[in-house]
């Protein structure tokens, strides 16, 4: 049944609306400002709710505004004193699904109630599809456009049906689990669960009956039969996450599992049919724990048949870029930001960096960089400045040009000098002899300061772009012919300010 909140001091106003829809509705009652905010805010079931303008505590608009902002898209349906056009139309704005007025028409509340519902089914139910697409992993889930991942979906293609476990294996936040979900959701059982197990953040005891389900009295404490998440998985795909951790009595369960396709449940004699497909993963060497004596290497060859390795993120940085732009779209979505773009300087930093973390860091670096920035675009500046130091400190990136920002030609190579190198004495440790020397030095300081943007670095100079073009190829600091089409005897030119 539908809940309705009925926000109203006068009480045959409750009365009234019990004997019409009391039957199609749970009724909550509140007669104040105060008891409606307290309702609303512990009664998430609420569908509808019906609210008097008028209240002996204040406004009711108080408690639509606040209502609205705890439920977006709660519906609510005001009432006015006849006449009083301009409460009507303040509640309106305030984002009231309609109004009625006193005295009420109850006919007419009850379609406007019946509407004001369908509208918020239709809500719900464009948010649970939304959800689903959200946990439903389309290859459009999973970035990568660089080689090595572009064989890696190939294989994914080959093996989606296959009947063997596949093993994924690859350094921690490499895409794992995301790539597990694009098997389980593009294969034949997308429509059954797909179940995710970390076989290392569960107690040995705990993990068996987690797997394998128990029965009543199996062991102290097992009061009901729990079932296992291998039939709980019935059609559809069990990923057996970290399998490298798992406890070696376990591994051999698990081996007579894959074996016998057939498993029990804890403290029970029959025989279950496995019909779930097992997907492994493992950041682990897993020859390296076989040479170790960790892991079974009976247990490897049977799940080492179709073994997928997903390539670290320093070894494919042509996804930096897609994966940045995907990853803000996702903070967009999640936290209502609305940065849409990442400064050429910036997105030199994120390609040039190694990314232990792989994806899961990048991921962690762009929601951090989008929350703390007070820009529309990312640069450098909402960037960890151990990365950024890194890369201004860092050899020559082999992207030419990525760190040119507009107005800086293309082939102008990553300023060579730390940042801050300027506060040092420009130079580092020598002291400049020669005027040459100083100038060169102070050049390069300005360089790094400035990212290698011309216009900034020209500008705190005080000197002309072309003038600036000149002397970087003068020192070395770029190659020659970059910026020839400032040329030094072109007319000066205005900086805009
Ligand atoms: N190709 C990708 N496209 C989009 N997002 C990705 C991709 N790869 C990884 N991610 C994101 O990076 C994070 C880490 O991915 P995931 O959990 O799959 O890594 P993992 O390899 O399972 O790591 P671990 O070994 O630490 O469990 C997730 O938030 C995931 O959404
Ligand atoms: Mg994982």
């Amino acid at each position: 049944m539908r809940t309705l909140l009925i926000v109203d001091d006068d009480r045959s106003v409750h009365l009234l609306l019990k004997s019409r829809v009391g039957a199609d509705y749970t009724l909550l009652e509140a007669l104040t400002v105060a008891q409606g905010h307290e309702i609303i805010a512990t009664h998430p079931e609420i569908d509808a709710v019906v609210l008097d303008m008028q209240l002996p505590d204040g406004d009711g608009l108080d408690v639509l505004t606040a209502g609205l902002k705890r439920r977006p898209g709660l519906p609510f349906i005001v009432l006015t004193a006849h006449g009083s056009v301009q409460g009507a139309v303040e509640a309106m704005r305030a984002g009231a699904f309609d109004y009625a007025e006193k005295p009420l028409d109850l006919d007419h509340l009850s379609t406007t109630l019946r509407n004001a519902l369908a509208q918020s089914d239709l809500r719900r139910e464009v948010e649970s599809l939304r959800e689903t697409v959200r946990n439903t992993y389309g290859f459009d889930n999973a970035i990568g456009e660089s080689r090595a991942m572009a064989t890696v979906f190939r294989v994914i293609r080959q093996v989606i049906n296959a009947k063997a476990p596949v093993l994924l294996t690859g350094e921690s936040g490499t895409g794992k689990e995301v790539l597990a979900r694009v098997i389980h959701f593009n294969s034949a059982r997308k429509g059954q669960p797909f179940i995710a197990v970390n076989c290392a953040a569960i107690p040995e005891e705990l993990l068996e009956s987690e797997l394998f389900g128990h029965e009543k009295g199996a062991f102290t404490g097992a009061q009901q039969r729990r079932l296992g998440k291998f039939e709980e998985a019935r059609g559809g795909t069990v990923l057996l996450d970290e399998i490298g951790e798992m406890a070696p009595r376990l591994q051999a369960k698990l081996l007579r599992v894959l074996q016998e396709r057939e498993f029990e449940r804890v403290g029970s004699n029959s025989r279950i049919k496995l019909d779930a497909r097992i997907i492994a993963a493992t950041n682990r060497d897993l020859k390296v724990e076989i040479a170790e004596g960790r892991f079974r290497e009976d247990l490897y060859y049977r799940l080492n048949v179709l073994t997928i390795a997903v390539p670290p993120l320093r070894d494919r940085k042509e996804d930096v870029p897609r994966l940045v732009h995907y990853f803000l779209g996702r903070v967009r979505e999640r936290e209502g930001t609305d940065i849409r773009s990442v400064t050429p300087e910036a997105m030199a930093v994120l390609q040039s960096h190694n990314w232990p973390g792989n994806v899961r860091e990048l991921e962690n670096t762009i929601f951090r960089a989008a929350l703390i920035g007070d820009d529309s675009t990312i640069s450098i500046d909402s960037l960890p400045p151990e990365m950024v130091d890194a890369y201004l400190a860092g050899p020559t990136p082999t992207v030419a040009g990525a760190v040119a920002t507009a107005g800086a030609a293309p082939t102008l190579g990553a300023p060579t000098a730390p940042r801050g190198a300027a506060g040092v004495g420009a130079a580092g440790a020598t002291v400049p002899r020669t005027l040459e020397e100083a100038e060169k030095a102070a050049l390069e300081a300005a360089w790094a300061r400035g990212g290698g943007n011309v216009s900034k670095v020209a500008r705190e100079l005080g000197i002309s772009r072309a003038t600036l073009y000149r002397k970087l190829r003068q020192y070395g600091l770029i190659v020659a012919g970059a910026g020839e089409g400032d040329e030094a005897d072109a007319p000066p030119e205005i900086e805009p300010a």
